[in-house]
C-alpha cells in the first residue's frame, strides 16, 4: 500500500486522484490534504479519507474546518495558510505528494515535499517552469523522483521506460487546440469567458482551460519538457491532435516512433505516477481503436497561438525568464477570467512583461530570484493593463 499527500484536493487533479484512492483502498491511502478555500468539500474529504493531517490555505476557513468535522471519531491535525499546506508537504510516512495546486503557488510546498523525501507526482507544471532551475537540484540533492502527472508527459514518460541513454532523438507533444481549434482568427476578438472556458475534450480546473484554448498550456508543456526529460527545445515538436488519443510521442535516434495511447482520462497518468513502476489493473474502459475511429494531426498555428512562440522564446532565454512568463501569464489569465482584458490581451500581456525583463534575465536564479521575478511580472501585467485604454496595441483588439 502506498501513503500520499495530496496537495489541491479540492480541484480537478485532486478530486480525480481521490476517485482512484476511493477506487484502489488496498492500493493507496491519504497521509495529508490540502485545499484553497473550498472548507466544504475538504472537509468531506476528511471524512472519507481519514487523513493525518489537512490544511486549507485560506486562513479565515480554518474554524469552519474545525467545527465541520468535531464529530469525527479521530483528531486530524487541522492546519492554515501557507505555511500549514507547506507542512502537509512535508509531514508523516507519504512516499509521494500528488501536486495538484493551481499556479505557482506551488512552488514551495513542492520544495518542502521534495526536503522531506519525498517523491513528487507532479500535475503542478507551473512550479516546474517557474523553479526547475531550483528544482531540479534539490531532486538530485535528495534522491527523489519527479514523476510526470500531466498527460502528455506522463505518456513519454511511459515510452521512454526501456529507452537505453541517448536513444531518445525528439519529443512530440500532442495538442487538442482547446476551445478555438475550429474558428477563425477574427473571431477570437469577441471571444467571452464562457466561451474559453469550452474545452473540446477534458474537464479540467478554469485556469488550465483558458491556457489550452491560447495553447499556452502546451507552450509551457514544451518547458515543462525541457525540464523533465532534458531535450533541447530544437528537438521539442508540437502537433495538433484533435482527438486526444494519443498523448504524445517520441522519435528515436533510428527513426523509430512510440506513441501512448488512451482515452482523453487525466486519471491514467495520475494512476501512474502514483504507483510507479508497477502497472495496477483496472476496470476503466479500455481504448476502442475502432470507436475511437480517425485519428487526425494538422500543424499548430503560430500566427493565431503566440503563446507558443512567447514559450519557446522564454524557455530558451532560460534562468528567471520561464518565472517571469508563467507569471504573466498567471496574471493575465487571472485578469481575464474577471473580464478585466480581452482574451487576444493575453499574449501582448506576456510579450511586453517578458521584453522588459530581457535585461534582468537571470541566468543561474535562486528561489529568491524567481520568487522576486514571479512577483514582478504580476505588478508589472497589472501596471500595464492598468492603463489598457491609453495603449493603442490593446485597444486595437478591442
Ligand atoms: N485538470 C487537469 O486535467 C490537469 C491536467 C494536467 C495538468 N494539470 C495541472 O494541475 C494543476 C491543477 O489543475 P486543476 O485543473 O486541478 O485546477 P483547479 O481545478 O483549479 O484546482 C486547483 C486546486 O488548487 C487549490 N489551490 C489554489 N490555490 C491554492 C493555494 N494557494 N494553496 C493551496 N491550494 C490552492 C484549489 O483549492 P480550492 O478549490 O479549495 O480553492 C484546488 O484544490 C495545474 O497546475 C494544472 O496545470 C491539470
Amino acid at each position: 500500500m502506498k501513503a500520499i499527500t495530496l496537495l489541491g484536493s479540492t480541484g480537478s487533479i485532486g478530486t480525480q486522484t481521490l476517485d482512484i484512492v476511493a477506487q484502489y483502498p488496498d492500493q493507496f491511502r491519504v497521509v495529508g490534504l490540502a485545499a484553497g478555500n473550498n472548507v466544504e468539500m475538504l472537509a468531506q474529504q476528511i471524512r472519507a479519507f481519514r487523513p493525518s493531517i489537512a490544511a486549507i490555505c485560506a486562513p479565515e476557513k480554518l474554524p469552519i474546518l474545525q467545527d465541520a468535522i468535531k464529530d469525527l471519531d479521530y483528531k486530524p491535525i487541522l492546519l492554515a495558510g501557507e505555511a500549514g499546506i507547506i507542512e502537509v508537504a512535508g509531514y508523516g510516512d507519504s512516499s509521494s505528494v500528488v501536486t495538484g495546486i493551481v499556479g505557482c503557488a506551488g512552488l514551495l510546498p513542492t520544495i518542502a515535499a521534495i526536503k522531506a523525501g519525498k517523491n513528487i507526482a507532479l500535475a503542478n507544471k507551473e512550479t516546474l517552469i517557474a523553479g526547475g532551475p531550483v528544482v531540479l537540484p534539490l531532486i538530485k540533492e535528495y534522491g527523489v523522483k519527479l514523476l510526470p502527472a500531466d498527460s502528455e508527459h506522463s505518456a513519454i514518460f511511459q515510452c521512454l521506460q526501456g529507452v537505453p541513454t541517448g536513444g531518445l532523438r525528439k519529443i512530440i507533444l500532442t495538442a487538442s487546440g482547446g476551445a478555438f481549434r475550429d474558428w477563425a482568427v477574427e473571431d477570437l476578438r469577441n471571444v467571452t469567458v464562457a466561451d474559453a472556458l469550452k474545452h473540446p475534450n477534458w474537464s479540467m480546473g478554469r485556469k488550465i482551460t483558458v491556457d489550452s484554448a491560447t495553447l499556452m498550456n502546451k507552450g509551457l508543456e514544451v518547458i515543462e519538457a525541457h525540464y523533465l526529460f532534458g531535450m533541447d527545445y530544437d528537438n521539442i515538436e508540437i502537433v495538433i491532435h484533435p482527438q486526444s488519443i494519443i498523448h504524445s510521442l517520441i522519435e528515436l535516434q533510428d527513426t523509430s516512433v512510440l506513441a501512448q495511447l488512451g482515452w482523453a482520462d487525466m486519471r491514467l497518468p495520475l494512476l501512474y505516477a502514483m504507483s510507479y513502476p508497477e502497472r495496477i489493473h483496472t476496470d476503466w474502459e479500455r481504448l476502442d481503436l475502432v470507436k475511437a475511429g480517425n485519428l487526425t494531426f494538422r500543424e499548430p498555428n503560430h500566427q493565431k497561438y503566440p503563446c507558443m512562440n512567447l514559450a519557446y522564446a522564454a524557455g530558451r532565454a532560460g534562468g528567471s525568464m520561464p518565472a517571469v512568463l508563467n507569471a504573466a501569464n498567471e496574471q493575465a489569465v487571472a485578469l481575464f477570467l474577471d473580464e478585466k482584458i480581452k482574451f487576444l490581451d493575453i499574449p501582448r500581456c506576456i510579450e511586453m512583461t517578458c521584453a522588459r525583463h530581457t535585461s534582468d534575465n537571470c541566468s543561474n536564479p535562486s528561489l529568491e530570484d524567481i520568487i522576486g521575478a514571479d512577483k514582478w511580472a504580476r505588478q508589472q501585467v497589472i501596471a500595464e493593463t492598468s492603463q489598457l485604454e491609453t495603449r493603442p496595441q490593446f485597444i486595437s483588439l478591442r
